[in-house]
């Protein structure tokens, strides 16, 4: 196994350097740490056997009650698995689904051992509402979360946010899709039913009958991550299907694996929509790069197969991602076991987007998420690794900026110097990217429309346009690299 070492020297500050596809930290660390525990790669993921047919995820009745809480539950593949679940009967929460201008309210109870609360990223609500890390629910704690839907239809979700525990207590299981639907997109009639598929990619490391979190330090620097790709809940999975056009929304839901999204034949990819709804038009791709926290919508195009042919659902390898996209990994197996004919053709437009005009910027802010110059060692969690933006490790009570509703601004997220790939997520707010300079130097027609995740790797520098027309208060904006985030990588913005 090709080894990367981590070279910890103390008492330097970060800087870093990529040598020879190699990766080298210097980092704040404890002086005595021992170095021959520093070596690491991402855990490399190791393939089933695609015999486990896939879960749905099922829908949230509206009497659901969010009860976060340990549970032992099947994970198909594995068998009788502890972790954590929104409810007792499985690690993803139901599916929440609803429309825009209708009030979601669905009442929680906190039966951790520990405090939680959620998040509820893509869905524009009241700060109060939004899973600040410093509105925490504490162990026992019952809340109402509810707050009107106004937004257009798209493919959100929902997880802890509780900083410094937030990665913990997603890689054991919390998390659900938050599906929000609208006139304009039911008016396309888009394949649906038993023709649309709902997919959480997640990675899981599983020992002993249990879901295991316990990062080293150098996995709180490249991110936790699993040999054990679940997908919905289930190893391995196998979907039966017809030979039909489907419409397959994936969310990457994992604490920092990135994918680069192909089917195994290099069939085209119709995106249809991405973090905030559909996009203008359909484009077509053969590898759709997701990264942790954003989520596409897909069209895909079986009709062609015939009884018993499979196609798999895969993760290329790619470029740029330094410790990760070294390995080409199966995901998920589709088989098909009827031949229909499908008469659905996918509409040239899909939706109206305005696009938002550079020249209407009032401000423009560059955040340095390269981790560069990180002075100590002391984060939340209590672990010796940091990660910062703009020098800053997070703190709940800072106000880091001000921003004022109806502002729009230009946001620069600058990895120029940086060492990792860093997914920027915004709180409260979406996004169009404006462009990409360094790395890939290039916005992918799929990250086009409304974005609220953004992928930034090492080189890479990348400005958006965001229209702060949310609610007033306080929220938060950070690496989706759910190591990354909990140990600092952060910031508090105030909408006034
Ligand atoms: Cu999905 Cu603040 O995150
Ligand atoms: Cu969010
Ligand atoms: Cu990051």
């Amino acid at each position: 196994m090709n080894r990367k070492t981590f070279l910890i020297k103390s008492g330097l500050g970060l800087s870093g350097v990529l040598v020879g596809g190699s990766y080298f930290v210097n980092s704040c660390s404890k002086p005595d740490h021992d170095m021959d525990t520093m070596t690491g790669e991402p855990v490399s993921v190791t393939e089933g056997g695609f015999v486990n047919n896939l879960p749905a995820i099922p829908t949230a009745a509206a009497d659901f009650k969010l009860t976060p809480g340990g549970i032992t539950a099947n994970i198909p593949g594995f068998g009788s698995t502890t972790g954590l679940g929104y409810s007792s009967a499985a690690f993803l929460g139901p599916v929440i689904k609803i429309r825009n201008g209708e009030t979601f309210s669905h009442s929680f109870q906190n039966n951790l051992d520990e405090a939680t609360n959620i998040h509820w990223h893509g869905v524009k609500v009241p700060a109060n509402m939004d899973g600040h890390p410093e509105t925490m629910l504490p162990q026992g704690a019952t809340f109402a979360y509810t707050f009107p839907i106004q937004q257009r239809a798209g493919t959100s979700w929902y997880h802890p946010h509780v900083h410094g525990t937030t990665g913990k207590q997603v890689f054991k299981g919390l998390a659900g899709f938050f599906i929000v639907e609208d006139d304009e997109e039911s008016a396309l009639n888009l394949p649906s039913g038993d023709r649309e598929l709902l997919l959480v990619l997640q990675d899981k490391r599983i020992t002993g009958g249990s879901i295991t979190y316990n990062p080293t330090m150098e996995e709180q620097m490249v991110g936790y991550m699993g040999a054990y790709v679940l997908v919905n809940g289930a190893y391995a999975p196998v979907s039966t299907i017809d030979s039909a056009k489907y419409r397959v929304r994936i969310l990457n839901g994992s604490n920092a694996r990135i994918y680069n999204l192909a089917l195994s034949g290099g069939q085209p990819i119709s995106v249809i929509g991405n973090d905030g709804g559909l996009l203008a038009r359909p484009v077509s791709a053969t590898t759709v790069m997701l990264a942790p926290g954003e989520r596409v919508d897909l069209l895909l195009d079986f009709s062609g197969m015939d009884v018993n042919q499979e196609t798999f659902l895969v993760s290329k390898t790619f470029e740029g991602g330094v410790a990760q996209g070294k390995q080409e990994f199966k995901i998920l197996k589709f088989l098909v076991d009827q031949k229909v004919t499908d008469s659905f053709a996918l509409p040239g437009v899909l939706s109206a987007i305005e696009v938002l005009n550079e020249g209407s910027s009032s401000k423009t802010r560059t955040f340095d998420v390269s981790n560069q110059g990180m002075g100590s060692g002391q984060n939340h969690s209590g672990g010796m690794m940091s990660h910062t933006i703009n020098g800053k490790s997070y703190e709940g009570s800072r106000i880091d900026e001000s921003v004022n509703i109806g502002a729009i601004e230009i946001w620069t997220f600058d990895n120029t110097n940086g060492l990792e790939p860093h997914p920027m997520h915004i709180h409260g707010v979406f996004f169009q990217i404006l462009d990409r300079t360094g790395g890939r130097n290039i916005v992918n027609a799929y990250e086009r429309g409304w974005k609220d995740t953004v992928l930034c790797l090492p080189g890479e520098k990348i400005r958006v346009l965001i229209r702060f027309d949310g609610y007033a208060g306080k929220f938060v904006f950070h690496c989706h690299n759910l190591e990354h985030s909990d140990t600092g990588m952060m910031l508090n913005y105030q909408l006034a």
